[in-house]
């Protein structure tokens, strides 16, 4: 037997007990003849003590282990002289009487602890000793008990698990793919799937009715806090279901794990908000909706007082920040910067003060009455001590943009975002298309596989941009947690969603021939929605970055530092594989 007990476990009432435990050195510290020992293992941290004047060669033996040496003691439990209420073990140590190193360690190039030494880099470098600090291991435990509570719910509503390829075909519509060459089918390539999209939706063409996967996905796009080149969905498809049969099944298993996981009871049913004033009042398909400050437009009473500015703006519009007028000239100059960063873009910024007599004291007085002012604080329904910061621009789309960044970054210099309060909402209505100019064509704004809604398939012909589909995203405090939609599923809609798109019938047949022949065969009607597991986990861990609750995550440039990839092929390889590596310039 290696151990009788972990390092997490043993209490005072175990104090007498001989036991046996295994485990690595976190710190050992030598007072007078006494050498203590704290010994951790994924349960605990458990005190080992050794005395100099009971067993001289003992301590001796113990005065020589290193930091993260592997260790198996025998000893007798003993009620703790100085208790330790900061750890669950803490009212007891080990007198120990064996000590047996099971292996020797070098001096890890970090401190093992929650608080470490240790930089990005090198802890992504040594992330096995990484994953041996207490926080970092709380986050996978965390994802492993989500993943368990995915599957009990899941199964609960008649849901099947089914495991579908990884090694597909390449799609084109959304992000870069990851190609796999084939050696038996020289100058061809396997794809990684974006996402099990057109495989979930033949399973329901299979007739398989609820499906889930907790599915790897791989899409070469630009990296961020909450984007991997390879994450993880939690994806599911249902048949014979409308928009709102699967927005309140999985309304169902959100609280269902925000209970489960994180003890939070959440009341009501999920505010749902259509895409269009989603933009229009937050600038964001994804609006963080723990505060408000929603936008107000500002047009009719701003333009044409002789302000160059905005009048020449085609979009005005401004935030209340309520309470914040303290803000110092120096404060109001630092946001006037934020706002002017290259990655935001804005002109500048406008700010007018609420001052305690109800008067309005702005940075453009010199252009606006104060009845013009007046007004512009009955928009906002202002009050005394509240702030009101305004933008303007020359392209409606982007200035709500900029106007949606300031809204965060007031939102966070105000402490309204905090990371124990939850905002739940769908945003619904999607535009089915959106132009893109790198293209100069129509894009599908989720995928070419989207119901448009019934009410809007008549614009098809005559202004698809206006179309507006069965889409619906879960948002949670500005995190778009899950995505999905209806999907169409007689092949004559999606053959002229292809023609929408560019495609023709030839290439719209080589790509998705497959999908499409599949539908004249019985397809029923289908939808689903994936969840991002990675950003559910940081959001319930209060994470800043979806790398911290991933094993083995890639660094910002998508390369693995512990494993060193990706890498060269070795020349034989190539061969076997029928290529040839010419590195344009
Ligand atoms: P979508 O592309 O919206 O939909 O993806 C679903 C959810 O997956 C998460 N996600 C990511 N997480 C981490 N890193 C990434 N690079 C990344 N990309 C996406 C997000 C997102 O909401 N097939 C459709 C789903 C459907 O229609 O059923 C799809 O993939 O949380």
């Amino acid at each position: 037997m290696f151990r009788s007990h972990t390092c997490g476990e043993l209490r005072i009432s175990d104090v007498n007990k001989q036991v046996t435990l295994a485990g690595w050195v976190q710190r050992s510290r030598k007072m007078g003849g006494m050498t203590f020992i704290d010994l951790r293992d994924r349960y605990g941290i458990t005190q080992l003590v050794f005395n100099e004047e009971v067993d001289a060669a003992l301590c001796e033996n113990a005065n020589r282990l290193g930091r993260e040496f592997v260790i198996q003691i025998t000893g007798t439990v003993n009620e703790r002289f100085s208790k330790n209420a900061n750890i669950p073990t803490g009212d007891i140590e080990i007198i120990v009487s064996e000590l047996n190193v099971l292996n020797a360690a070098l001096t890890p190039p970090f401190t093992i602890e929650d608080n470490t030494d240790g930089g990005d880099d090198i802890r992504m470098k040594y992330r096995y000793l990484d994953l041996r600090r207490p926080s970092v291991r709380r986050n996978l435990e965390l994802r492993h008990r989500m993943t368990i509570e995915v599957r009990r719910y899941l199964d609960s509503q008649g849901f099947i698990e089914v495991e579908t390829p990884v090694l597909v075909g390449s799609t084109p519509e959304g992000a870069r793919d990851f190609v796999v060459p084939s050696r038996m089918n020289p100058g061809q390539f396997y794809a990684l799937p974006q996402s099990p999209q057109t495989l979930k939706q033949l399973l329901m063409v299979s007739g398989f009715d609820r499906y889930f996967q907790i599915a790897k996905c791989f899409r070469d796009e630009d990296l961020r806090a909450d984007r991997q080149p390879e994450f993880t969905q939690i994806d599911c498809e249902m048949s014979f279901v409308e928009q709102d049969d699967i927005i309140n099944l999985f309304e169902g298993m959100t609280k269902y794990l925000f209970k489960e996981i994180r003890g939070v009871e959440l009341e009501g049913q999920f505010q749902r908000m259509a895409w269009a004033d989603a933009m229009k009042y937050y600038g964001s398909d994804k609006p963080d909706l723990r505060f408000g400050m929603k936008f107000v437009e500002l047009m009719d009473i701003l333009k044409g007082h002789g302000f160059s500015v905005f009048d020449s703006a085609e979009y005005i519009g401004g935030i209340c920040a309520e309470g914040a007028a303290h803000y110092t000239r120096k404060q109001l100059d630092a946001l006037t910067e934020f706002v002017k960063r290259p990655q935001i873009g804005a002109k500048g910024m406008v700010y007018a003060r609420i001052e305690e007599d109800g008067s309005v004291k702005s940075s453009v007085d010199k252009f606006y009455t104060q009845e013009v002012l007046q007004q512009v604080k009955e928009a906002f329904a202002a009050k005394p001590g509240d702030l009101i910061l305004i933008l303007s621009g020359d392209d409606t789309m982007k200035t709500r943009k900029q106007l949606c960044e300031l809204r965060l970054e007031m939102g966070s210099q105000l402490g309204l975002r905090d990371k124990n309060t939850f905002a739940c909402l769908w945003v619904v209505d999607f535009p089915m298309f959106e132009w893109s100019e790198q293209e100069n064509r129509l894009m599908a704004m989720h995928h070419p596989f989207t119901h448009p809604k019934d009410e809007d398939i008549a614009l098809l012909d005559t202004d698809p941009a206006a179309v507006r589909a069965d889409a619906y995203d879960m948002v949670i405090n500005g995190v778009e947690v899950g995505g999905g939609s209806i999907r169409i599923h007689d092949p004559k809609l999606q053959a002229k969603m292809f023609e929408i798109l560019g495609f023709t019938p030839e290439k719209a047949e080589e790509q998705f021939g497959f999908l499409m022949n599949a539908f004249k065969y019985g397809a029923p009607p289908h939808g689903g929605l994936a969840y991002g597991l990675d950003r559910w986990v940081s959001l319930f861990a209060g994470l800043d970055s979806i790398r911290d609750c991933i094993a083995f995550p890639k660094n910002n440039s998508g390369r693995d530092v512990m494993l060193d990839a990706p890498a060269a092929l070795d020349p034989s390889q190539l061969d076997e594989l029928n290529l040839i590596v010419d590195i344009k310039e």
